[in-house]
């Protein structure tokens, strides 16, 4: 391992001429050396040489500058001893080593690239260093200084009142691909810092903020990156952030990607020194990889980015300082994308891991996967087991096979979850008791079973993390691909790795999405690998061949180029983006995808003939929600119908609302069947979205929600109403509680921005508007709302001669499950076995969808019946 810390080419080449060292660090040669002290010693306990750090900032002595820094100011930073809670685990973490020479390069470059191990303490430590350092008031306090003389072009507010980032200092943003990462984070660094979560440390995802709105208290934000967008729309310059952390940058999801050019557009018009505009193309007019005939669009989005630059300039907004950070980083595209950037690598401790292959391709690799982690625990004494699964529902499946395998393996045992004793230890765990709904958390012969994928709820998580409770010498995690980077796991000694992955795919001929089971790539093979060598030596076992494993893609393909952009155009053009195919991308996605793309926004309403966004548009921006969805909500008012609509959405917004638990009544011991039965009780015959309402309805009327502070006062009023306790009526009727409350939780933020006026950037709609007495404008909504997602169906062999059989007065009309014709694509789908439209027959001849699935075929789920001439009325 080593730790390096360089300049991109471009400014690396000049360095090496101006100073002859050969070490290319900004900030001094000295430092320079102090960086590489530890190359040998990874470990961190072995004596080393004098750190940066015990250097002092002296040693960032300006006559070491690199000529192109000269004139600009560099900045020292002091750090203060690390103090509040958990000290000796924050100095125990590799980054803690490099903490002032992270600052320090932050300080002192536009975009710093870090590269580090899981687990080594990018995401919690690197944003507390900044915030504990004094690199942000620095930078408010440059800004102050070098505010030119406000321009003619001044607004009166700017000239006489301190803007909010000089009254109250300027904040942290680290964003994250995944919402759970974001809760938790806040969640671990604000117990680190000793303060109450939403405090000094807030998290702001989709529905959920915490931070305060003012930014008087809150100084770093777990983000999604969807929410750091829907800021950017708001204020592109991005004004209340010194620093934007962007995290998991290898992940490459969609809406961190499109974040890298938001991003970078708000550095470059915060940039003071107009020489060093090296990276952003709009202003000195580069054009790489930009088609020619959007040069005129390219011209146009200068200009706004100069009025972006000129209002930064007037409102002496200091310059943003942008940190990316990932375990596996293609660092080249970064650099090219980040002309100028310094790179960090920080070596991670990882003991060596030996990989192992089955000789043969593996069909069934449920089954594959199932024998192998037999095998360990029965042929090792001890080692965790984390198992790499696609999704899901194998995840689910494997859980129930395991424990019914891990019983029998020593029959006088039997499960833990039926004993008394071991029951109390299950007990303990804490949030067990959320984990319980996802039905396979268990103990079974002193082996802990967990299961982790997104969709869960953070405290169900929360079971993996923690250490094995007392009376279990092994635990098993089978997990998706959330465990390859976005969490850390201790005490991991076997991977078994499947190989594969669920990921969205779009195609822009058929303009449609699907969720494909596919191969992984090298990276990510070596990052699952990477899970099993953090304590001690490990091993993984892969589930495929070698030859399999040779023909594997080197790196993922980012998530841009597989998926809809309908949302990302729409977000780029409320972002006051003219032409988003010559927006900067880190990687350009297919134009042909953007031009598809604008064809739908077409067919909403979104846009006009010269494809600027209409006044209907700016409204569906408005709404955190994909167009599709956000058309359905806007379209409510005109059918009476938002106070459905709201709810509709809010439970299509929420994952997994029915609570399945296994698959086959018998590795359920039947449970399956009374939960399938207990949710046929909410059934519309209409169909999914009307059945969802019926859930939400019900619980409304037969639950009692909790809300911290308010039990006992609700505990009275339930005895008095008859009404349930939330959780009683969850259990009892095999619903998700977690994801009911969130549903709840959506509805109300999404009927709170569309109530509010239309000054205040709301949608000043009616959301009590219902039409629950009569039902069938609902089903108009949604035929006009989805008229993009009809499907009808294509009668079977079997139905035309069951209709045949029927006309001739016999019975024996051959049930069938109903085949599907989309009408924009032509596809042929299936009703997925998770809808309540599935089996059902006759089917219905007209449906509309939500999703389109692509498993081992092609299926459509939230189906709801329609009849063909609504879809035209309700338009
Ligand atoms: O970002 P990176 O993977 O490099 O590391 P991190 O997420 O900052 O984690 C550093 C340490 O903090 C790990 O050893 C975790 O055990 C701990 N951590 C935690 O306890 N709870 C979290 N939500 C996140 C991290």
């Amino acid at each position: 391992p080593e730790l390096s810390t360089t300049k991109s080419k471009k400014k690396k080449r000049k360095r090496k001429r101006s100073s002859g060292s050969g070490i290319d660090k900004p900030g001094g040669d000295d430092e320079a050396k102090a960086l590489f002290h530890d190359e040998d010693h990874p470990g961190g306990e072995i004596p080393r040489k004098k750190s940066w750090e015990e250097h002092g900032p002296k040693s960032a002595s300006p006559s070491s500058q690199h000529p192109e820094d000269v004139g600009k100011q560099h900045v020292t930073i002091s750090m203060p001893p690390l103090a509040g809670m958990f000290v000796k685990e924050r100095s125990n973490l590799p980054v803690y080593r490099h903490r002032k020479e992270l600052c320090h390069l932050i300080a002192n470059n536009d975009v710093v690239l870090v590269v580090a191990e899981t687990g080594s303490g990018k995401s919690t430590q690197i944003p507390a260093y900044i915030s504990e350092s004094s690199l942000l008031k620095k930078a408010a306090t440059l800004s102050a200084k070098s505010t030119p003389t406000p321009s003619s072009t001044t607004t009166k507010t700017t000239t006489k009142s301190k803007t909010p980032h000089q009254k109250y200092g300027l904040t942290i943003s680290v964003t994250q691909p995944r919402r759970v990462a974001a809760i938790t984070l806040a969640k671990r660094v604000s117990d680190e810092l000793g303060c109450l979560p939403g405090t000094l440390v807030g998290h702001r995802v989709r529905f959920d903020d915490t931070t305060d709105l003012r930014g008087t208290i809150t100084k770093i934000i777990y983000a999604t990156d969807g929410m750091l967008l829907r800021e950017a729309m708001v204020d592109p310059l991005l004004r209340r952030y010194g620093v934007v952390v962007l995290d998991e940058a290898h992940e490459r999801s969609l809406q961190t990607d499109v974040l890298f050019g938001v991003v970078k557009r708000a550095m470059c018009a915060r940039r003071r020194d107009e020489k060093n505009d090296d990276g952003c193309r709009w202003v000195n007019g580069e054009m790489d990889g930009v088609a020619m005939d959007t040069a005129p669009s390219l011209e146009k989005d200068v200009e706004i980015i100069n009025k972006m630059r000129q209002e930064a300039v007037n409102l002496g907004i200091p310059p943003l300082r942008v940190v990316v950070m990932s375990a596996t980083l293609d660092v080249e595209t970064f650099q090219r994308f980040f002309p100028g950037s310094a790179t960090v690598k920080i070596p991670g401790r990882q003991f060596p891991v030996q990989e192992v292959y089955t000789e043969e391709v593996q069909e069934d690799y449920l089954d594959a996967a199932l024998k192998t982690a037999i095998q360990i625990h029965k042929y090792t004494d001890d080692g965790d087991v984390l198992i790499f699964l696609p999704g899901q529902d194998e995840i689910e499946d494997l859980a129930s096979l395991l424990k019914t395998h891990l019983e029998e393996l020593e029959p006088d045992n039997t499960p833990s979850t039926q004993q008394g004793v071991t029951k109390d230890i299950v007990q303990n765990i804490k949030g067990i008791g959320t984990s319980v709904h996802s039905g396979n958390t268990m103990i079974v012969n002193g082996v802990l079973i967990c299961v982790l994928y997104a969709a869960l709820p953070p405290d169900a998580q929360m079971v993996a993390f923690r250490p094995k409770p007392e009376g279990c010498s092994r635990k098993i995690i089978l997990s998706t691909n959330i465990a390859e980077t976005s969490v850390t796991l201790d005490g991991i000694k076997y991977v078994v790795d499947c190989g594969k992955h669920k990921s969205r795919e779009y195609s822009s001929s058929t303009g449609m999405e699907s969720l494909k089971l596919s191969n992984i790539s090298k990276a990510q093979a070596a990052q699952r690998m990477g899970r099993a060598g953090r304590v001690s030596e490990g091993i993984c076992l892969r589930l495929y061949p070698e030859i399999a494993f040779d023909s594997l893609e080197e790196t993922t393909i980012p998530e841009i180029l597989r998926v809809n952009l309908a949302h990302v155009v729409l977000q780029l053009k409320a972002m006051g983006i003219h032409d988003p195919r010559c927006f900067s991308f880190l990687t350009p996605p297919d134009p042909d995808n953007i031009v598809k793309s604008f064809e739908l926004l077409s067919a909403l309403g979104a846009v006009d003939e010269s494809l600027e966004l209409t006044a209907y548009g700016k409204e569906m921006s408005k709404l955190p929600l994909d167009p599709v969805f956000a058309h359905l909500l806007l379209q409510s008012e005109k059918f009476e119908c938002v106070s459905e609509m709201l709810t509709v959405v809010g439970m299509l917004s929420a994952e997994n609302i029915f609570f399945r638990p296994g698959r086959s009544g018998e590795d359920s011991g039947g449970l399956a069947s009374v939960g399938a039965a207990a949710h046929r009780r909410f059934a519309s015959h209409e169909g999914d979205l009307p059945s969802l309402l019926n859930v939400y309805n019900a619980w409304k009327k037969e639950a009692i929600y909790l809300q911290p502070g308010k039990s006992k006062k609700l505990e009275k009023k339930k005895l008095s109403s008859g009404k349930m306790l939330h959780g009683d009526w969850c259990k009892q009727n095999f619903i998700s509680g977690r994801a009911l409350v969130r549903a709840h939780d959506v509805r109300s933020q999404l009927s709170e921005l569309a109530s509010r006026s239309v000054e205040r950037n709301g949608l000043g709609m009616n959301v009590d508007s219902s039409c629950a007495a009569e039902m069938t404008t609902f089903f108009k909504c949604i035929s006009g709302g989805l008229s993009l997602q009809v499907a009808s169906r294509v009668p079977t062999p079997e139905q035309q001669q069951g209709s045949r059989l029927s006309k001739a007065g016999k019975s024996g009309f051959i049930p069938s499950r109903g085949q599907y014709k989309t009408r924009l694509g032509g596809n042929f789908v299936s009703v997925h076995p998770t809808s309540f439209m599935f089996g059902r027959n006759p089917p219905p001849k007209c449906v509309v969808y939500t999703e389109l699935l692509q498993t081992s075929k092609l299926y459509i789920r939230g189906v709801t019946q329609i009849r063909e001439e609504w879809i035209d009325e309700g338009r």
